[in-house]
């Protein structure tokens, strides 16, 4: 039994789709994330520059003796592949979102063709691709950047009938279809918050996995595996911390989880 946080971080509020299935999951378990909103997106950036990033993301869940780190961000999992970013500090668990995504694309593909949209830094890395071809080499994979979709959604395009987005999205998507995937890992945490457009575009036979969802699941499998799940008989508390204004990721947060979150909204500074 362990009752210290769970801590989960991504370059902005994409990783409050792990947030969310977590709340449901493990509903007693106290978070604590990290949004660095100010210097959103890091998905364009050099390897380097993200590697940089995320060793100060890390050090910062680190104060807060979290008992686990989710990196919900599947651009900084793509790079961690070669850089170990926890060695050297307190952390003991944590995992990206590549392979549990992975897992359960490869488990649920019926065609074995699996598409990949993500960032350009994580389709570059094609970390993905490697990971489903470790679990399955049969497996097709196709995959496509999509720079465009981190800026629609951390400026609040994501309603179902948003006209730009559902523009870029087609396009974005038309190499999807006419490579008749059967199977889609939303390679981004931000993206499955454009899943009803993503859905409507494939088609209802198009499996959606979402990367921060398939994350969440195994952390409480892990956690419980350890026997490190808290036994608070009350609702866990979320603690959410941003590098930019707390008013416009509050809005974020609000239209994602809701407004009667257990916890509070604070801006943090990396860099002191
Ligand atoms: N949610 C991040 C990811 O999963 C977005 C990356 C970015 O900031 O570009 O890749």
């Amino acid at each position: 039994m362990n009752n210290s946080a769970i801590g989960v971080f991504d370059s902005g509020i994409g990783g409050l789709t792990c947030v969310k299935e977590l709340v449901k999951l493990l509903p007693n378990e106290n978070i604590i994330y990290l949004g660095d909103t100010a210097r959103v997106p890091y998905g364009t950036r050099s390897k380097e520059i993200i590697i940089e990033y995320s060793k100060q993301d890390i050090a910062f869940l680190e104060k807060y003796n979290v008992k686990m780190v989710l990196i919900a961000c599947g651009t900084v999992s793509s790079v961690l592949v070669s850089n170990p970013l926890f060695e050297g500090t307190s952390i003991s668990a944590y995992s990206g979102v590549i392979m549990p995504a992975v897992h359960t694309a490869c488990a649920v593909t019926k065609n074995k063709k699996i598409g990949v949209i993500g960032t350009p830094a994580t389709i570059k890395s094609g970390a993905y691709g490697k990971a489903i071809h470790s679990v399955n080499a049969d497996i097709r994979v196709v995959g496509k950047s999509c720079p465009m979709f981190v800026p629609l959604v951390e400026n609040g395009y994501t309603g179902r009938d948003c006209e730009v987005t559902k523009m870029i999205a087609r396009e974005y998507l038309s190499v999807m279809k006419q490579e008749e995937v059967d199977t889609l890992i939303m390679g981004c945490t931000h993206y499955p918050m454009l899943k009803d457009i993503i859905g409507d575009i494939m088609g209802d036979k198009v499996n959606l996995i979402s990367p921060g969802e398939e994350a969440a699941k195994y952390a409480k499998t892990v956690l419980a595996y350890n026997d490190q799940l808290s036994d608070r008989q009350e609702p866990g508390h979320l603690e959410l911390y941003c590098t930019d204004s707390v008013s416009m990721f509050s809005e974020n947060v609000e239209a994602f989880l809701g407004k009667n979150i257990n916890g509070e909204i604070y801006k943090c500074n990396l860099t002191v």
